[in-house]
């Protein structure tokens, strides 16, 4: 997982410009991969990892500890959601994208970093089987860019742009609507 991580940030940031961003905080992030790359191309944004507190502990980078469905830091340029909406039902996402957008301003950003499921299984195999893994392993599911728009829509956000990278993920662009 570390090693498909560091491939999707370096992907990430090559397609999309973080470099725009004064401020950046990376909701579920994890060991915080996605937003050393940011940094890496955003030297002087305030960045802010935000996990559950066990998983932040000890972090190098900036980092705030509490639960998603609850409460993210508020007031950002831009929000990191990556690999994070797949492990969720359309409920539980949806609660997830609702705490993000009550902490969005009205220009604030989010960035959604999935796998989009195509419309034709044999144009992208590999998120036609993690669709699979997310339902077995916890009840996710990967989404077409259809049903990510649908619960955006749901959430108060908008779908702005879909970036695909060269790492089998896609940056879904979303703002308030
Ligand atoms: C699949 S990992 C994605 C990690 C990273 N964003 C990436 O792209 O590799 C999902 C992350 O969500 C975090 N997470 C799960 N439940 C959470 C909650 N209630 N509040 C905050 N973070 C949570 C996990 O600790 C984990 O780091």
């Amino acid at each position: 997982m570390a090693d498909r991580s560091a491939r999707e940030a370096g992907a990430v940031v090559d397609v999309y410009d973080v470099s725009r961003f004064a401020s950046v905080v990376d909701v579920g992030g994890g060991s915080g991969t996605l937003l050393r790359a940011v940094r890496d191309r955003a030297p002087h944004a305030e960045l802010t990892l935000f996990d559950l507190p066990e998983v932040v502990d000890g972090s190098d980078l900036p980092a705030v500890g509490g639960d998603f469905f609850t409460r993210v830091p508020g007031g950002a340029d831009a929000y990191l959601l990556s690999r994070v909406l797949h492990d969720w039902d359309d409920a539980d996402a949806l609660r997830v994208l609702r705490t993000c957008r009550a902490a969005m301003r009205p220009d604030s950003l989010l960035l959604v970093v999935e796998a989009v499921v195509p419309e034709r299984a044999v144009d992208d195999p590999a998120a036609v089987r993690m669709d699979l893994h997310m339902l077995v392993l916890l009840h996710g599911r990967e989404r077409t860019v259809a049903e990510y728009a649908t619960l955006l829509d749901a959430a108060g956000l908008h779908l702005t742009a879909d970036v695909p990278t060269g790492a089998g993920v896609h940056v879904l662009e979303a703002r308030p609507r």
